[in-house]
């Protein structure tokens, strides 16, 4: 009895503690309905996404302190599946896949790190992560309520909470991971497969949170996520989101910084004011956690791109860019939007907004906490139009689809469509390490009596053949071609048609390349037709199919086919048509250059190689090229320049690069505005280039000497155009406008109470060791165009390029002020001008330039 009115009394002040929003702290991470909370403390985050395979371990506290720096509280990764558990039970995680070491790196800068371990992940990572093992397991169905894909997934998780924990590496150990999360936006999928999607999300739930992390779990996308699971959003803008139940935080898990691409597309860009717009509006709607997907993108080395058809290059266009340079001005703009969010912290996590119109597209949002902090969002959403509007007496002016962040609800500290932060020109420069001596060996295209080789009846599907140990897959068969066929005599050749279910087939007739063909993510399935010429007596056939990185998304993806599954058939035979679908097939799984494990150090002279010279004079296709070169000095990244070739595979010093296809972009590469809705095909680049040219040599590959470069082409490039380049900022931009003198508060706005004390100013700074050495471009006035293009427009005040010279030549860094006086007097009364300056950046030790003026 005695204990019983004990546990009702405690429930009831259980429950009056629920009422008054009072948190249990039993571990140091907890959420209510405002935030995360962290040993108590409602807290704003900025997460970012880095993923420890796309980088070296010798660039992972680079990468991580530059996200500290760019104002980061916590880094994001997913945990890939298949890198760790390349067969079941055994288990990797050494090097770029040393999980461990990379949370460590993360704590000892200083961060909190969110786990998403998925197991499926998504990410344009080859078959979503998952192992392709798994596939192959007896009876299994992925992603839903299936027993044994649920043991497997069931399996993998708790081999990972286990490494963590017995790292001390969950929040409530004293470690680093203050989150995880179970399943990849699920949401979709579950609602598709009915019942059975939702007995697995449930069981998903469950399963994570049965393994007492002690940290919050979430499920991103998945709007039935049960308690306590939180759910979550991602996308290009997340302010209509709100969880699904009150007293969870909004939180939003991917804020896409860019997007990926894919061989053959153009580049996808995102203007960071649009960004910076989607991220205060969200914070505005009293969002309080935001992870930038990506953050710093990388590279998927080997063969680790999924898709199919993803770059090798995972750029993303993020804040830091595959090379692990800061990307400005993305990466400084949002360090700004950092911290005048973080100005507002104590206001918005303590308080709910009163919003007000400021006019027909504006309004303010106003936190106002009890304890006096106050801090206000103005918001103008007309995407043509700045507005003028009034706020607490005040005027403000607010460009087109921008919001200004004012933490003491007076004072503009950032607007999201002012970018004052300088713009980095990047370029790929030469190195002063030649590729030495090319050698050359045709891969051997007459597999047919070859040990490694099967053969069966019909055609079959590829990754069941080669289990994607390789991207290839020889298809051979032969025809007997009588000698009395009238295209022998002078009539038309036969027609070969050839249907693919994926990624790309090469048609090699007697060993002879006949032509190729290919497919592109949006359509796997192609069909080859060609005229073929064959001789009286045997001929062979024989079809390289060649995979170009596994799916990651879609419904039951595991089921999806790759490879010849035909019809394959011959037209205007003298017979008609010779259907040789069912014909004997002989399969060959991957290239004998491989099997010789031709690309290390090792293999390499496993066979003869022919004279660059020799090779170059006709370049074949199926061919493994090889040479040496030193590394170059210096530390700036390096890349391969691969535009001379056609589409194949790099290795150095054994190691896979990744994939390379010298595919030119087709797309839409028009202007684009930041203002407006953002989707990937508003803003792209590069129409009519290779989608990429430049693969990233991580430095820590490389020995001071004589390393060795193999390259497979497929299709026949000169290899002696390939060269090492180095990545350089080679200029650094600045563009930012007086303040306006009709607009009163202008200068309040921007840049402080005292007018004189705090005018615009360009600041100019070259990375360490370099210096200004030429002025490229310098207006004080109406200059026209960006970075890289600038032109002087009608007002230019002449002393323009004297001025920068004179404060800039020969520094690394530099500040100019800008007003009339500095420039000898104001060119053009009552305009509104601006300074924009390009400078060139060189080695402090290089000899000034002589400027472009003259
Ligand atoms: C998301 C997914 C990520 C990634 C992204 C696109 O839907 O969760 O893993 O694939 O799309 O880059």
């Amino acid at each position: 009895m005695a204990t019983n009115s004990v546990s009702k009394l405690s429930m009831l002040v259980l429950g009056l503690f629920w009422l008054l929003g009072v948190q249990f702290v039993q571990c140091s991470v907890t959420y209510d309905r405002k935030a995360i909370l962290i040993n108590g403390q409602r807290r704003v985050l900025f997460s970012g996404s880095i993923h420890y395979p796309r980088s070296t371990p010798e660039m992972w506290e680079g990468l991580i302190q530059k996200a500290k720096e760019g104002g980061l509280d916590v880094v994001e990764t997913y945990v890939f599946w298949n890198v760790h558990e390349p067969s079941p039970g055994n288990y990797n995680f050494e090097g770029r896949y040393d999980l461990v070491r990379f949370i460590k790196t993360i704590q000892k800068a200083g961060l909190y790190a969110n786990l998403r371990i998925g197991p499926y992940v998504c990410a344009e990572w080859n078959f979503g992560g998952f192992p392709v093992w798994l596939k192959y397991v007896p009876g299994i169905s992925f992603r839903t309520d299936n027993e044994p894909f649920k043991r497997a997934m069931q399996g993998f998780t708790e081999k990972i909470v286990g490494l963590m924990k017995s790292e001390n590496l969950f929040e409530s150990q004293g470690g680093p991971i203050i989150l995880s999360q179970i399943e990849n936006e699920y949401g979709v999928q579950s609602k598709l497969f009915g019942a059975a999607g939702q007995n697995y999300m449930t069981w998903a739930a469950k399963m994570a949170v049965g393994l007492g992390t002690g940290v919050p779990w979430v499920m991103c996308k998945e709007e039935d996520a049960p308690d306590p699971v939180i759910n979550t959003c991602n996308g290009f803008y997340c302010d209509a989101f709100s969880p699904n139940r009150p007293y969870k935080p909004t939180m939003w898990t991917e804020a896409w910084s860019g997007w990926f691409n894919e061989f053959g597309g153009p580049i996808h860009q995102r203007p960071v004011q649009d960004l910076a717009f989607a991220v205060a509006l969200f914070i505005q709607k009293g969002g309080s956690f935001i992870n930038y997907y990506m953050y710093h993108g990388g590279t998927n080395f080997g063969r680790t791109a999924g898709g199919p058809f993803i770059t090798t290059s995972y750029d993303y266009d993020a804040p830091i860019d595959e090379y692990g340079l800061i990307r400005q001005p993305k990466y400084g703009h949002l360090k700004e939007l950092h911290r005048a969010v973080k100005m507002c912290e104590k206001a918005l996590v303590s308080a709910d907004p009163i919003v007000t119109s400021l006019g027909s597209s504006q309004q303010a949002y106003v936190y106002t906490s009890e304890s006096g902090n106050c801090a206000a969002f103005l918001s103008n959403y007309d995407t043509d139009s700045a507005a003028r509007v009034m706020f607490n007496n005040m005027h403000y002016n607010l460009p087109p689809w921008s919001i200004s962040i004012l933490p003491d609800c007076r004072n503009v500290v950032f607007n999201t469509a002012k970018v004052g932060v300088q713009t980095s020109q990047l370029e790929m420069l030469p190195t002063n390490s030649p590729m030495l001596l090319w050698e050359s060996y045709n891969e051997d295209v007459s597999a047919e009596d070859d040990s490694t080789t099967m053969t069966a009846s019909g055609l079959l599907e590829q990754i069941n053949v080669t289990k994607d140990t390789s991207d290839y897959l020889w298809y051979i068969t032969s025809v007997d071609i009588g000698s009395t066929e009238s295209f022998l005599h002078g009539g038309e050749l036969p027609t070969l048609i050839v249907q693919s279910t994926g990624h790309a087939v090469h048609i090699f007739i007697n060993g002879r390349l006949s032509g190729s063909a290919f497919g592109s993510r949006e359509n796997r399935r192609f069909t080859y037709t060609g005229k073929v010429n064959f001789r009286a007596g045997r001929n062979t056939i024989a079809l390289l199919s060649v995979a170009v990185g596994l799916p990651n998304v879609g419904g039951h993806f595991e089921t999806w086919n790759t490879g010849i599954l035909g019809p394959v058939a011959l037209h205007g035979l003298d017979q008609g048509k010779l259907d040789l679908s069912w014909a004997k097939w002989t399969y060959k799984v991957g290239l004998k250059g491989e099997a010789m494990n031709l690309v290390s150090p090792n293999g390499i002279s496993s066979v003869e190689w022919m004279e660059g010279s020799l090779a170059a004079q006709a370049p074949q296709p199926l061919t493994w090229h090889k040479s040496n070169f030193d590394a170059p000095e210096g530390d700036e990244p390096l890349a391969i320049d691969m535009r001379g070739m056609g589409k194949g595979q790099i290795w150095i010093n054994g190691v896979s690069i990744g994939r390379y296809w010298t595919a030119y972009a087709t797309g839409n590469c028009d202007k684009c505005n930041y203002a407006g809705t953002f989707r990937p095909p508003k803003c792209q680049q590069g129409c009519g280039q290779p989608t990429q040219r430049w693969y990233h040599v991580p430095r820590a590959w490389l020995k001071p000497k004589d390393n060795l470069l193999v390259v497979f082409e497929e299709l026949g490039g000169n290899p002696t155009s390939i060269s090492l380049v180095k990545r350089s900022v080679t200029g650094v931009c600045a563009d930012v406008s007086e303040y306006h003198p009709t607009l009163k508060n202008w200068h309040i706005e921007s840049y402080g109470k005292s007018e004189d004390l705090h005018r615009p100013k360009v600041h100019l700074k070259c990375s360490a060791g370099y210096s200004i050495t030429s002025i490229k471009f310098a207006s004080f006035g109406t200059p026209l165009g960006t970075c890289g293009s600038y032109q002087q427009g009608t007002c230019h005040a002449p002393m323009s390029y004297d001025i920068l010279e004179k404060r800039c030549i020969g520094k690394q860094r530099c500040a100019v002020t800008i007003s009339n006086t500095n420039f000898g007097q104001d060119p053009c009364p009552n305009v509104l001008k601006r300074l924009s300056v390009e400078v060139v950046c060189a080695p402090a030790t290089t000899a000034a330039e002589p400027n472009w003026r003259g």
